[in-house]
């Protein structure tokens, strides 16, 4: 028997509780127990802990959150690195440390194993921009709420003639908006990736509204480069905390084209409510599979969805890069604009 620490840290993705049912359920399996860690890595380093039994996951497969807590704390920017884990790991005996979040967290992973511990992550996004995975789960279900969200706003901007600019989640890399765009047929998508030129954006829906349609959906990924520059605040990663671009966007497209210009700025929406029935079973098969890892001593790997297959891999290569949009199913995309 050995016993797994598992902790949910950065920002929240539905599917994490599917994650942690998943974890626990296969440990006990394996006769392993479980001990959830509370609010993330601050909580590792105050020694939070409290045991899991198959119990205590009974109701939690459709919820959103984590029920773990979690929070922006990081053990090398708030604590001393790995002795500040330390002490909790030793004290609970805890064999191996499944820990569950994004690129900023999992990259503290890797540099805690480096320094020590025997972890294993578990990529979670609703921005799919984790690299050695195929996808994250969070991601299907912020793509169904943008794409609910383009057919629903596509019918108000069809009443008035507008336009009507639809701002999405995604960090640096524009998978939730490319994804959402195509499933919603957008009209333009604007991704950091990929630079845009608002005067064709602009001559696109003007041509389109002289053809005798009613409406423009533009979908902007929150991190496109901004017509101006703004100072932004930065969160304890150092990742810049995004939001309201396409606040900045709407009076020139407004202005370029003549057409009333609307924002809908979608925001925690994005990440809230139930999970997918495709990011429950993900998450669920991650989290059976980071217990065997455990079970196996498998340290030092993340779990990852490699062509419809769940494995292990290293977690440096979940630390790489941050993956963004290929340009393959960026350029069908564009096949649909205007
Ligand atoms: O990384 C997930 C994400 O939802 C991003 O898409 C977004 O930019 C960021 O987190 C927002 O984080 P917070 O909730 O901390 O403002």
């Amino acid at each position: 028997m050995s016993v797994i620490g598992v902790l949910t840290a950065g920002g929240d993705c539905p599917g994490l509780n599917a994650v942690i049912r998943g974890l626990v359920v296969r440990a006990h399996e394996n006769d392993d127990e479980v001990l959830g860690i509370l609010n993330g890595w601050e909580g590792l380093m105050e020694g939070h802990v409290e045991m899991l039994d198959n119990h205590a996951v009974e109701e939690i497969l459709p919820k959103g959150g984590t029920i773990l807590g979690t929070s922006r704390k990081d053990p090398y920017v708030h604590g001393d690195g790995y002795e500040s884990v330390a002490r909790t790991l030793k004290r609970n005996d805890i064999d191996s440390l499944v820990v569950i979040g994004g690129d900023g967290t999992l990259r503290t992973a890797l540099r805690l194993g480096e320094d020590g511990a025997n972890v294993i992550g578990v990529p979670k996004t609703i921005d799919n921009d984790i690299s050695g995975t195929d996808f994250t789960f969070g991601f299907d279900t912020a793509v169904q709420i943008v794409t609910d969200a383009i057919d629903r706003l596509t019918t108000t901007a069809e009443a008035h003639n507008r336009v009507i600019l639809v701002e999405v989640m995604g960090r640096t890399k524009g998978w939730i908006a490319t994804y959402a765009g195509l499933a919603g047929g957008a009209q333009a998508i604007l991704i950091p990736e990929v630079p845009y030129d608002i005067e064709q954006i602009a001559a696109l829906i003007r041509r389109r509204h002289r053809h005798g349609k009613n409406y423009s959906i533009v979908v902007v990924a929150e991190g496109i480069e901004p017509p101006e520059k703004v100072t932004l605040q930065k969160d304890v990663f150092g990742f810049d905390r995004l939001g309201g671009v396409a606040y900045q966007l709407a009076p020139v497209i407004e202005e370029l084209t003549g057409y009333e210009t609307r924002v809908t700025v979608l925001g925690h929406l994005q990440r809230g409510g139930t999970p997918s029935a495709f990011d429950r079973v993900l998450a669920t098969r991650l989290g059976a599979k980071a217990a065997d890892l455990a079970a196996e001593g498998q340290h030092g790997t993340m779990v990852a969805m490699r062509n419809a297959n769940i494995v292990g891999v290293p977690l440096a290569e979940g630390c790489a890069e941050i993956r963004g949009v290929d340009d393959e199913l960026f350029s069908v995309a564009q096949s649909f604009f205007g």
